[in-house]
């Protein structure tokens, strides 16, 4: 026990190496999935500024089976993204094993298995968290996906439905044994959505049962809080979601220790890219409402005064968005050239026989 500590107690560089599998990840840092959040720009972001590993927000096997346009939307991968997960989410083994032999066409270096969605939209079809509960049918799941691909397979989870539930610890193994090459922990349960604290002793725990690799997430906001869930837990990585959104710089300071606040322009610079990179991927009509929220995101914090954000905002399109950006940081123009001439060429990216054509191209 004491012996435990001590060597759990050395300090962690974040800057390590690991690998899931055959993948080798750069950092002990992953950018979190997150429905609403993680496009193409969110996970390209995260990676320029330390994430070893970014991943998809999470992608319906049932609309990847009936080939929705907006689903398949989802599988469009960048050459600088890698190493990349996508996260899959349903309830029938035959057709998530599907969808994980599209995922992995289209790119992705692991597919991710998604049973931690409290939302109800999702456990009512019996996927996301409700599996927890059904652990036969979870590692039909993880055992038909696993067969079906030949990258790592990994599932992210809840500690359980219900608060104060450890079905994590139950579960976790068996998804091991089923093929899961490595377990992300999301110990809140279901029950308390994002409420509440994450209580990373079960991430402990878990690490203790399983001899695969462990991605501790929940609350992981700054190094030092990385490093001591890293040290107190054993897990492999932290992986970062709230913490990063309109913030790439919070990943610097978890990875470098490199805490310096952006300036103005670099700030404006960031949000000016992520519009246009966002725009390109959905189009002008889905990102300026999509967008709005990150406009809150970026210039909170005291970057921009209140009725700057509050004004930008209001603005209807991202063209005015992007020319009252410039007027209120010029110096932003010559940092927005030389991001915009380090991002790979955008008809660089696998085509899907089955994509609509589309969805690429602004569309
Ligand atoms: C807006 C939002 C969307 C999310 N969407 C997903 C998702 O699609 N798949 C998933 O596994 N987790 C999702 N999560 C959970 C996060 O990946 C992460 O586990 C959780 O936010 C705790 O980490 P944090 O404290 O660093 O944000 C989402 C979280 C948020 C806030």
């Amino acid at each position: 026990m004491i012996e435990g500590t001590i060597s759990r107690s050395v300090q962690v560089d974040l800057r390590e190496s690991w690998w899931i599998g055959p993948v080798e990840i750069p950092t002990r840092l992953v950018l979190a999935p997150m429905a609403g959040v993680s496009v193409q720009a969110f996970r390209r972001q995260g990676r320029r500024y330390g994430a070893g590993l970014v991943c998809s927000e999470m992608v319906s096997c049932a609309g990847l089976e009936h080939r929705n346009e907006r689903t398949l939307g989802y599988l469009r991968v960048g050459r600088d993204e890698h190493p990349l997960a996508i996260q899959i989410f349903g309830s029938e083994p035959r057709v998530m094993a599907d969808a994980a032999r599209m995922v992995v066409a289209a790119g992705a270096d692991i597919v991710d298995i998604n049973f931690g969605c409290p939302v109800r939209k999702v456990t009512k079809t019996g996927a996301g968290a409700t599996l927890l509960d059904d652990p036969e049918r979870a590692c039909a799941i993880v055992g038909a996906v696993a067969d079906a691909v030949d990258v790592p397979v990994s599932v992210k989870m809840r500690r359980g439905l219900d608060n104060g539930s450890r079905a994590c610890l139950q579960v976790g193994p068996r998804l091991v044994e089923a093929g899961a090459a490595t377990l992300t922990l999301h110990p809140r349960s279901a029950r308390q959505m994002s409420t509440g604290e994450a209580d990373h002793s079960l991430t402990a725990e878990l690490v203790e049962l399983v001899d695969v690799p462990v991605i501790a997430s929940g609350d992981v906001i700054s190094r030092a809080r990385a490093q001591s869930v890293l040290a107190t837990t054993g897990a492999a990585a932290v992986m970062v979601g709230r913490g990063a959104q309109g913030n790439p710089w919070a990943l610097r300071e978890i990875v470098d220790g490199d805490g310096a606040e952006p300036s103005r322009e670099e700030v404006a610079a960031e949000l000016i890219l992520f519009i246009r990179e966002t725009v390109r991927e959905l189009g002008e009509h889905r990102a300026s409402g999509f967008l709005k929220k990150f406009y809150g995101w970026y210039l909170g914090r005291g970057r921009f005064p209140r009725p700057f954000k509050q004004e930008i905002v209001q603005l209807e399109t991202t063209d005015e968005v992007v020319t009252r950006l410039f007027a209120a940081a010029p110096g932003a123009a010559s940092i927005v050239e030389r991001l915009e001439a380090e991002l790979p060429d955008p008809t660089d990216e696998i085509l899907l026989d089955s994509m609509p054509i589309s969805i690429y191209g602004g569309g």
